[in-house]
């Protein structure tokens, strides 16, 4: 019977034989003699240095060179620079520091990525010069979850933080946020056309309290384009919104103004002192447009009565650490969910001036109504402003490729300094992303095929890199979108 030191003492003459020794494998070395890199830096006998290897061995036989095998003995593997980054551990760095919240685990170095945008921006020197997020990404590839995770839930363990979020995802009759918020002792805001939910005034003082006269003025004249299906309004029309909106704040009605208040106004801008001296066309005109607006702004107050009619509801408040404007109810097509973002975006402008002790992180689940319509230019307009209250937008939404180059949303997307891309099956959709975003081109590839809960993630000047959300058990719960969830066994 051969005891398996036989078995080494036969392997070891037999690479002793004339040809296999050219072959042999290096000589094992007992472990008492082996060693590493001494105190005083010298190497201990097992230490192969790389100086005293031979090199390539190479095939030097001219009958075998003849046959095409002058070549390395051994072929090596092929890789690519990125790829062998990983052997060089000197060189592969975590892509991020440790400041923020984690996000995830690096999926080449697997080491953890944390950021969070507001820490990002106060940093000094600064690493990012927007606050602002962007989350793109397919339907089901995760992006509601890595909101919820690290933008919402880990940022709320922070000191001085709040969320506000435009929940859009119906979830068993109620928005997706709806058990998060109601874990920090809050509920949920709820919108519905049925007249039994809240009401938003399109004219709150606290509008004007944050943007002024001019930025309420805006945002009626963005609710009446978002009304006419992004059809902008011609001169005519703006400046009789502007001097029926000027009449209504000026007249006392012993309440705070409403939007019917401004309807009537409409159909009388001609009897303002300021166009008595206009031509009677030009008056006429002038009546036309006012009437126009007019219509307008009717068909929307016929069609949500209870969203937009009356004064804004007390339930609308900023006073937890998160709140939920659950939007989830209203219609997908049609105005009501751009109108109800937009009014809550300038709604919570002015709420925010007279609050600043926290740094406010504002989501907007189909942040396209925000981005690819109209609405961009509010944002694009209040975007110094909305920094200085200490706002950080994360826009959430599908894909890019509808959003018109040089719209202000555009311009919105291009300035977000962090950026994450979930899968986007559809190469067109990838491409769009790479080339906007500034990736690798290799990286549109890598975009289409990402699975669920791995995204490309970019942040101020730090590379790109492919990131693993990683959840815990409990916000894996919370996150499931998949099937039904009981607050009871969550929480
Ligand atoms: N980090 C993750 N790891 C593994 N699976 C995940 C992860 N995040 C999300 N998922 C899976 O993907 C599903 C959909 O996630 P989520 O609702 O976040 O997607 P979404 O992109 O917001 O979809 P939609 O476009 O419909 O809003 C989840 O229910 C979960 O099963
Ligand atoms: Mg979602």
């Amino acid at each position: 019977m051969t005891t398996p030191n036989d078995t080494s003492v036969s392997r070891s003459r037999l690479w002793a034989l004339p040809v296999l020794r050219r072959f042999a494998p290096p000589a094992e070395i007992p472990a008492d003699e082996a060693g590493g890199i001494d105190t005083a830096g010298s190497h201990g006998a097992a230490e192969i240095v790389p100086w005293a290897l031979p090199g390539t061995a190479l095939r030097t036989q001219a009958a075998a060179a003849r046959r095409g095998f002058y070549a390395p003995v051994l072929a090596g593997a092929p890789t690519t620079t990125r790829q062998a980054e990983i052997l060089n551990t000197a060189l592969i760095g975590p892509p991020t520091g440790t400041r923020g919240v984690v996000n995830g685990r690096d999926v080449l170095s697997r080491t953890t990525i944390s950021h969070d945008p507001v820490t990002a921006y106060n940093s000094e020197p600064r690493e990012v010069s927007s606050p602002n997020v962007i989350v793109m990404g397919d339907v089901g590839a995760g992006k509601s979850s890595h909101t919820k995770c690290n933008y919402v839930v880990r940022p709320l363990l922070l000191q001085g933080r709040r969320g506000v979020v435009f929940d859009k995802k119906d979830q068993n009759g109620e928005g997706e946020y709806s058990n998060v918020v109601r874990h920090y002792g809050f509920e949920p805001i709820r919108f519905t056309t049925d007249g039994t939910g809240t009401t938003l005034n399109l004219l709150d003082p606290m509008i004007a309290r944050g943007t002024g006269v001019k930025g309420q003025t805006r945002l009626l004249n963005i609710v009446t384009r978002i009304a006419r299906g992004d059809q902008p309004l011609n001169e005519w029309e703006e400046e009789a919104l502007r001097a029926a909106l000027r009449r209504t704040v000026g007249q006392a009605h012993g309440r705070v103004p409403v939007l019917a208040d401004v309807l009537p106004n409409l159909g009388l801008v001609v009897d303002d002192d300021d166009y008595r001296t206009l031509s009677v066309t030009a008056r006429d005109d002038l009546h036309k447009a006012g009437l126009s607006v007019k219509w307008t702004l009717n068909g929307l107050l016929d069609e949500y009565a209870g969203l937009l009619d009356g004064e804004t509801s007390a339930a609308v408040d900023l006073s937890g650490k998160l709140t939920s404007f659950d939007i989830s109810q209203l219609p997908d097509d049609g105005p009501a969910v751009p109108v109800i973002m937009a009014i809550g975006n300038m709604w919570m402008l002015g709420r925010l001036r007279s609050e600043r002790t926290s740094a406010t992180t504002v989501v907007y689940e189909e942040g396209w109504h925000m981005i690819g319509g109209p609405s961009a230019q509010l944002i694009k307009a209040n975007q110094k402003l909305s920094r200085g209250l200490g706002i950080s937008n994360v826009f959430v939404m599908h894909k890019g490729t509808d959003i018109p180059k040089d719209s202000p949303g555009m311009a919105i997307i291009q300035e977000a300094q962090t950026v994450v891309v979930y899968r986007q099956s559809r190469p067109e959709d990838a491409l769009w992303c790479q080339q906007t975003f500034g990736f690798a081109p290799e990286t549109a590839r890598t975009i289409e095929t990402l699975a669920d809960g791995h995204y490309i993630f970019k942040f101020g000047s730090h590379p790109e890199t492919h990131v693993e959300h990683i959840r815990s058990e409990w916000e894996r719960q919370l996150t499931n979108t998949d099937e039904g969830l009981s607050v009871g066994t969550i929480f």
